[in-house]
């Protein structure tokens, strides 16, 4: 296959993928589950406004455009902040459909006559399919936190866990490797993974794989949330303003143990990665557990470094592609998979399911690699570095498999939770 059409085929399987997430009455799609959300009419539509912009008005917004000035701007996410979306005269679900499969007509001719040497516009169509499939997971988010019966079934099958493998460690020894990637090998790489650069990393040690809500039971039932002593000070005052004494969707904890996923209630998987927590509640449970979150390079060198052949994997596996027997991304599943699913998707170190499953809390703020430029979409990665957010590392089972990279980097600020978050401990040696 060219790389066009490996273009196109992606391009065509992530509008499937968003569409499927719109199939609702209009109603529906106008409402918002959550001042955290907005109502779904406006992602849909801002997928392809970024899309017209990026690709067909080459990120010049002064270029005349399909939709009027007046009502290109609702979908400017900059100056609509997510609260405030319900309140703006959204296009109705119908015109939002046919814009985006105007636009994608449109991009998909300028796909087709492209030269098989224009690296950069061939990024940006990549650019395009990640943020179409960011989108899609912001969705998913907002239908986890819609109240009243599912309008989603339960997920797709997942392979069965391992006993006898959560709350193991495996050690990765000091010494330098390389952190981040570039162009040549990571052509759709974004702007904040790069460069490729040497870093010495000491001794640690890493959870094998991440904390299981069997073991945040036990952090609850030990008293977690009750003692001050575990939580930093900040995190403390967030606990109590919060009133957090679980993972969000939990469903009393102290008795019953469901949570609802989705609007289905049902027990919770002890052997599932605990997912919906935020940075404070992570650093917390690290603290009772007598271990601490690790750097994002550490969670780095532990998920693409090969000792061995002294260089990076393209996967933590190696440089097969994700498939469902490696890896849990895609969004099918609706949930993680239980620890220990994924024995042959393990790292050059045995660390598993590092991609897949649950975003993965690291200490780490936001910070450029040196060298930094910003991309096409300038505005992705720059104006975060100097905020309040902690990196998450690793995708979820919502990501594609098609855009996540062990270089990829997501944030966010501590106390967010709607989003498909758990943690992976470390320690040092
Ligand atoms: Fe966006």
């Amino acid at each position: 296959m060219s790389a066009r059409e490996s273009l196109a085929q992606r391009l065509t399987k992530a509008r499937a993928r968003t569409l499927r997430l719109v199939e609702f009455d209009d109603a529906e799609l106008h409402r918002q589950y959550d001042p955290l959300m907005s109502p779904l009419v406006w992602d849909l539509a801002h997928i392809g406004w970024q899309e017209e912009l990026w690709l067909l008005r080459a990120n010049d917004a002064r270029r005349p455009g399909m939709l009027s000035p007046d009502v290109e701007r609702l979908y400017d996410a900059f100056k609509n902040p997510r609260a405030s979306r319900v309140e703006l005269p959204l296009m109705p679900p119908t015109d939002a459909r046919a814009y985006c499969a105007t636009v994608r007509d449109k991009a998909l001719d300028d796909l087709d006559s492209l030269s098989d040497d224009d690296t950069e516009a061939a990024f940006n169509f990549g650019l395009v399919i990640s943020h179409e499939n960011q989108h899609d997971e912001t969705m998913l988010q907002a239908l986890n936190l819609r109240s009243g019966p599912s309008l989603l079934d339960r997920g797709s099958p997942l392979p069965p866990g391992r006993p006898g493998v959560a709350g193991t460690s495996v050690l990765v020894p000091g010494g330098t490797f390389v952190l981040g990637v570039d162009a040549v090998t990571e052509p759709e790489s974004l702007d904040n993974e790069r460069s490729a650069h040497e870093v010495d990393v000491p001794a640690f040690r890493i959870g094998r794989v991440p904390v299981t809500n069997g073991e945040w039971r036990n952090f609850i039932d030990d008293g977690g949330y009750r003692e001050a002593r575990w939580w930093s000070p900040r995190g403390w005052s967030y606990r109590e303003k919060a009133g957090l004494t679980a993972p969000q969707f939990w469903n009393d904890c102290e008795l019953a143990g469901t949570r609802t996923r989705f609007g289905h209630i049902e027990d919770i998987p002890d052997d599932e990665p605990v997912q919906h927590i935020t940075y404070f509640e992570a650093e917390a449970y690290a603290a009772w557990a007598g271990a601490r979150l690790p750097t994002e390079i550490e969670w780095e060198k532990a998920c693409a470094w090969d000792p061995d052949a002294a260089a990076r994997r393209r996967f933590p596996w190696g440089a097969t592609e994700p498939t469902p027997a490696l890896v849990n991304l895609g969004g099918g599943a609706l949930r993680p998979a239980p620890v220990g699913a994924y024995p042959a998707g393990a790292s050059a170190y045995g660390v598993e399911q590092m991609l897949g499953d649950v975003w993965e809390w690291t200490s780490s703020p936001l910070r450029p690699w040196p060298g930094f430029k910003p991309m096409l979409y300038d505005l992705y990665s720059q104006p975060f570095f100097d905020g309040d957010y902690k990196v998450l590392r690793g995708g979820s089972w919502a990501v594609a498999e098609d855009i996540l990279r062990p270089s990829f980097r997501n944030w966010d600020h501590p106390i967010r939770r709607q989003i498909f978050s758990g943690v992976r401990l470390a320690w040092d040696v």
